[in-house]
């Protein structure tokens, strides 16, 4: 069974000689990748047949089928994986390039979880794989809606990098997974997410190189580091798009937990968001350049949770104008840029429409497929008037941060003329708290610093930001 975590005394195997290369990454202030929205130019998986209100919708009703099949998941499958992660619909993507030489692979990148993995062509053989194809038989996968057809992937494969590992079962990493077992004194994971996804294969450490595309910034091009673990899956089960998925949670197996811990880069990321209407890249930024220091940054504690991946923090009301809100007692929310929209409790949701409502001056008409809680018609309003039409929402979070969200980061148009707001109800049990999501964070730069224990909130203009060009494919600057 793949589901018990099994450390067995290991005399003297040897699996791999992991020779600690130091870590060689130049510039001082960190690397930047191109944060890609699935849906944005830059993504292998956008439909070029939607207009930009169709894929906003598209967005929302993801989210909506993800809720459906959260509450199908909700049975423990036959193997008892439960997993403790809720399903979110991982709307960004970025590049990692693995091995020597590296493989370029396009891969999820998801600040709610904490395994780095990668679809693998198993060149290494993999002996729990026949074992766990068994259990998959029998375990029932409630998958989220499929998505249009993926184009074709890439996988990595093990037998053409020179500095591939596989890590034995006692080790700390092996150890840091929720789910291991020990297949010739080898790490098998299984990982698996609230919408019933899975997937599994050996535990491996590999060169992982960043391609720091704002190389005219600090001169440097690329981040390279030897030995991150990551998981080599072999078999995946649920739709995943892109080739695998870098974790970006606050656990130890996260990508930004392994890149502080191995480098002087701190355990720090940040991100900048660029709005659903405008075509240009979003940025993720690790180390020192990840410190959020615009004007007016609200800096909130990190407070523990239950599920290490996830950014917690306190929510203590919601203002509108002059009008406060109160939070039901210890209301925690997390923060997370794979979740569109922002979903808050009812107690807070309620009075915010009635707010709403009696404060912005234009006709409510329904929402398209019931989605949403409040919509009004826009189609009478100029341009750049409407924004004017609709007041601040701040969020008051724990440590007195104020984090103030515009009419982009709490209304969608969903369709041509509709606005929409797009904070709702958890509907049912999904998902099972509070999120900020991705469009209440739209031009903001946000970090995550796990060396403080903080998130930090700035307004910023991230169109504006120095984006990073995309690399040619297959060409990397080492
Ligand atoms: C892994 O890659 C192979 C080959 O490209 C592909 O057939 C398979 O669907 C991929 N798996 C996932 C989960 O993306
Ligand atoms: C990797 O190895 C496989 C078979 O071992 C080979 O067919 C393939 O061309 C190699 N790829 C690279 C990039 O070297
Ligand atoms: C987005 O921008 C890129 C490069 O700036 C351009 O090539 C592309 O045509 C644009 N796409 C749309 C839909 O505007
Ligand atoms: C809140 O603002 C509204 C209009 O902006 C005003 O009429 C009302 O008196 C204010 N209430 C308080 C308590 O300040």
């Amino acid at each position: 069974m793949p589901t018990t975590t099994t450390s067995r005394a290991l005399v003297g195997v040897v699996l791999m000689a992991h020779v600690f290369l130091c870590t060689a990454y130049v510039g001082g202030d960190g690397f930047s990748v191109e944060f890609i929205h699935r849906d944005s130019v830059m993504s292998p998986y956008r439909d070029p047949s939607l207009s930009a209100h169709a894929r906003v919708l598209e967005a929302t009703l993801r989210a909506a089928a993800l809720s459906r099949s959260y509450a199908r998941a909700d049975a423990p499958s036959a193997d008892c994986a439960v997993s403790e992660l809720t399903s979110r619909p991982f709307e960004y993507l970025m590049a990692v390039n693995v091995g020597t030489p590296p493989t370029r692979m396009l891969a999820i990148a998801d600040t709610g979880s904490d395994l780095v993995w990668l679809n693998c062509s198993n060149g290494a053989g993999d002996p729990g794989l026949a074992a766990a194809r068994h259990a998959h038989a029998h375990a029932p996968a409630p998958a989220p809606a499929p998505v249009s057809a993926p184009p074709p992937g890439v996988q990595f494969n093990s037998a053409n990098s020179t500095m591939f590992g596989l890590v034995s079962c006692g080790t700390a990493a092996c150890r840091a997974l929720p789910d291991a077992s020990c297949a010739d004194s080898k790490c098998r994971y299984l990982y698996s997410y609230g919408d019933g996804s899975q997937t599994s294969g050996l535990l491996s450490t590999e060169t992982f190189t960043f391609a720091n595309d704002q190389g005219t910034r600090s001169g440097d091009r690329t981040m390279r580091v030897a030995n991150v673990n990551f998981g080599c899956s072999t078999t995946m089960i649920g739709s995943f798009i892109g080739d695998g998925l870098v974790g970006l949670g606050g656990g130890d197996l996260s990508l930004v937990n392994q890149l502080g811990a191995d480098t002087s880069l701190g355990r720090r990321f940040s991100y900048c968001l660029v709005p659903y209407s405008i075509n240009a890249s979003s940025v993720l930024n690790f180390g020192p350049r990840a410190a959020v220091t615009e004007p007016g940054a609200a800096t909130t504690p990190l407070i523990p949770s239950e599920v290490k991946a996830y950014y917690t923090v306190d929510l203590r009301s919601v203002k509108i104008g002059n009008k406060t809100l109160a939070a039901p007692q210890q209301s925690t929310v997390i923060v997370d840029s794979g979740t569109t929209l922002t979903y808050l409790a009812k107690e807070l949701v309620d009075p915010l429409v009635k707010e709403l409502t009696r404060r912005v001056k234009l006709p409510r008409v329904p929402s398209p497929e019931e989605l949403l809680p409040l919509c009004f018609d826009v189609s009478g309003a100029r341009e750049g008037q409407v924004a004017a039409m609709i007041p601040d929402v701040t969020l008051e979070l724990g440590g007195g941060a104020a984090v103030t969200l515009k009419t982009e980061n709490t209304f969608l148009e969903v369709q041509e003329g509709t606005l929409c707001l797009a904070v709702v109800v958890p509907s049912g049990q999904f998902p099972p708290m509070s999120i900020i999501g991705n469009i209440a964070q739209q031009n903001m730069h946000v970090g995550y610093d796990l060396d403080k224990g903080t998130v930090t909130f700035a307004a910023a203009d991230c169109a504006a930001a120095p984006s990073p060009s995309p690399s040619p494919s297959g060409s990397l600057y080492i």
